[in-house]
Parts: C-alpha cells; structure tokens; sequence
C-alpha cells in the first residue's frame, strides 16, 4: 500500500519492529527509519534507511517508481541508521546523485569510501524539481555537525530527519493514526536521550524557522510518525524541552547494596509526596538510564543515592552520572545522600560530579552510616524540605 504525504510526495522508509537497543538507549516499542520519495521532472529520495532494511525500502520505492528512474538522493544526516542504504543503492542505481552538506560529505566518504557521487548545498541553496523546489538549512549539532533539514514550500512539508522524531514502531504512519499519549511519551524520551544537551541550539534553530516565517503544516521526521494533524504541538513541546520547562516533581535515583541507601530513598520520596509535590524513586538496577533521562527531562528536582562501595560510587550509580554529564540537562534542583560504612567517599563524589553537570546543588548532601538512625533520618526530612521549598519558589 503506498503512503502518500503530499501530492506526489511518498513514505518510502523501513520499519524496524524488533529494535531494543539504539546505541544504548532501550527503544522498547522499536523503530521506523523513514525514507521520502519525490516524485516530479527530477524523481527524488529524501534518507536512507539502516543497512539491513535495503530490501524493505527498494521493495516500497519500486510499488511506485523504478528506483534507476531517481535522479536526486538527498542525505540529510550520514549517522548509518540513514546513510547505512547508500552504497548499496549507488551500486545499484549509478546514475543517482547525492546532494549532503559538506561535512556529511567527508562524513559519508570515511564511512563508506569516496565513491559515493556526493555534491554539496548550504543554507539557503535550493534545488528544482519540476513543480516542487527543495530548500535546504544547515543545523549544524543537531544533532551532528553534517546534519540539515529539507523543507519544500510548494508543501508547506518540514523533511526534518532526526528532529521531531520517536523510536516508535506503528502500522499507522501519520500522528492521527497513533496514540497521542504514547507519541508523546517517546518523542519525549528521544529528546532526554539524544537532544537535552543540544537545548541552546535548538532554541536557537526554533528562532531561526520563526524568522524564517517557514509556513508548515507537516513534518516529516526520519523516525516514528509523521505530524500532520498538528505539527504546531511537537514544535512547542521542542520549545518547552529546550527551555528545560518541567513539573513540580523529584525523582529520587539510587542503588542500594543492604537496602540502607534504599530506605533513605525512601524517607526522601514519603516526605516529598507528603509536602504536595510530586515524587518517585528509580531504582537503577530496575530502570534503564534511557528511562529515567526521559524523568530528568520533566522534573524539578533530582535527589541521587549511593553507597559507598571500594571508596567510591556505586557502579550503577557512577554509570548514571556518566551518562547525565554527557546529556548535561540544566536548570534543575539537585543534591546527594548515601549509606557508608567506614569512609563514606559516594556522596562527595556524586555532588562534584552533580557540579560539572551544573545543576544547582541545594545542600552539601546526607550520608547514613551502615542503617539510617533518628539523627540521620532528620538530615533526610530537612533535605527533602530544602528541595520541597526551591521548587516552590522557583519562577518559570
Ligand atoms: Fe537517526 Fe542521528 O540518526
């Protein structure tokens, strides 16, 4: 069955229903890499898809063109997840010419050689097809430095490759086909593992289309669904999660080696809820990094737990933090606590680290040696007040 966006304008890309893992970040609902086909004076393909679904995507181009009739192959982004189908397709089809930026150009031709017939646009170059013309913006770390979105003003369509995508495996291809709740759910989880870091940049690449007076009324992303019905509600959502808007909520996230670091856990998730806001422990044994970026994402405040274990910070533990410097999300509440035995080096690890992250450390953190007792069970509830009480006053 064909999917047709526009007029003349076709989902051509793969659906990857049994994907789990996406370079560590769990995709528990799959993923769909989509390819666009263009069909006019100049027959054109907007991506790839991943190596292994070259068979699924030449199967779909050929239910509408012959793929040797495409003239123009753009690559918005080389990450393989996209470009992994371009050889291939070139081996197959010689006459087809690449348009990428320049730095996917060098990109593409360390991935996969410099055989590929790659010519390179810039901001503001665009490309005639016939009825339709193809305008092109660099976005330059959104997420690579060679990644640009294509749009095509005859359509008011956004081709926006990375941004505004899901991992999200469907048999309906357009957002009023799917679950609101659950496209959201994974767009959100997208954006706390792949873009949080990027914030600034997206701020001001938003800025950018509104100047630009881009009319759009569909985006076309390269993962998950296609927003058609309303666009408008995934380029707030970017706005808000580029702003680091979240809820009055704290995620208490620890591991625990005798349950003591658990049970403060604990006391700081009772005493938080009981104050109004909203709280939960994550357990990181339990819950992959990737789901619990998706909670950093909306929350205020991030309270986290360790033992001490061989002088430093739980494995896990240390593992998270790795993962947070990395994606480096601002703007929010943070503090440390822990059980120890002897030395107790976690929690003043685990506030350094919360440091070069730079977030706003709101208390020199609490440690409870071997079992948490009445004195340090006190240090708890007055760190879960200190929390309850920034985020009660932090203004938007
Ligand atoms: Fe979907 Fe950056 O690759």
């Amino acid at each position: 069955m064909k999917v047709q966006l526009k007029n003349s304008v076709y989902w051509v890309g793969a659906i990857d229903w049994n994907l789990r893992d996406f370079h560590g970040y769990i995709t528990g609902r799959g993923a769909t890499y989509n390819s666009y086909l263009i069909v006019d004076e100049k027959i054109t393909l907007v991506d790839g898809v991943k190596k292994p679904f070259v068979g699924e995507w030449l199967g779909r181009i050929k239910q509408i063109v012959d793929p040797g009739k495409i003239d123009y192959l753009i690559c918005n982004h080389i990450e393989p997840d996209h470009s992994g189908s371009l050889p291939e397709f070139v081996k197959q089809f010689p006459e087809v010419k690449i348009f990428s930026t320049k730095m996917a150009r060098a990109g593409l031709a360390k991935y996969y050689g410099s055989g590929l017939p790659v010519e390179t646009v810039k901001t503001g170059d665009t490309l005639k097809l016939g009825r339709k013309t193809l305008h092109f913006l660099e976005i330059p770390m959104v997420h690579w430095p060679d990644s640009m979105v294509t749009y095509i003003p005859e359509d008011k369509l956004l081709l926006s490759n990375d941004a505004f995508g899901q991992h999200l495996a469907s048999t309906g291809r357009f957002d009023d086909e799917a679950d609101q709740e659950e496209i959201m759910f994974e767009a959100q989880k997208y954006y706390a593992n792949l873009l949080i870091h990027l914030s600034p940049l997206i701020q001001t690449i938003l800025k950018k289309i509104s100047e630009l007076k881009l009319e759009i009324d569909m985006i076309a992303p390269s993962h998950g669904i296609i927003w058609r019905k309303d666009p408008g509600k995934i380029i707030q959502a970017y706005n808000d999660w580029s702003l680091f808007k979240a809820k009055d909520k704290v995620i208490v996230i620890y591991d625990t080696m005798w349950k003591s670091t658990e049970k403060m856990a604990n006391t700081l998730v009772h005493a938080i809820a009981n104050s109004g806001i909203a709280a939960k422990p994550l357990k990181l044994r339990e819950n992959h990094r990737s789901d619990i970026m998706m909670e950093v994402l909306d929350s205020k405040g991030i309270l986290i737990g360790s033992p001490t274990l061989h002088r430093n910070i739980f494995p896990t533990v240390a593992d998270f933090l790795c993962y947070l410097k990395g994606l480096k999300p601002q703007k929010k509440f943070a503090a440390a606590f822990g059980s120890y035995g002897w030395s107790g080096e976690a929690v003043n690890n685990i506030i350094d680290m919360l440091h070069e992250v730079q977030l706003d450390v709101i208390d020199p953190g609490v440690k409870a040696r071997y079992v948490p007792d009445d004195s340090e069970n006190s240090q708890l509830l007055s760190l879960a007040e200190k929390m309850v009480s920034k985020i009660r006053d932090k203004k938007e």
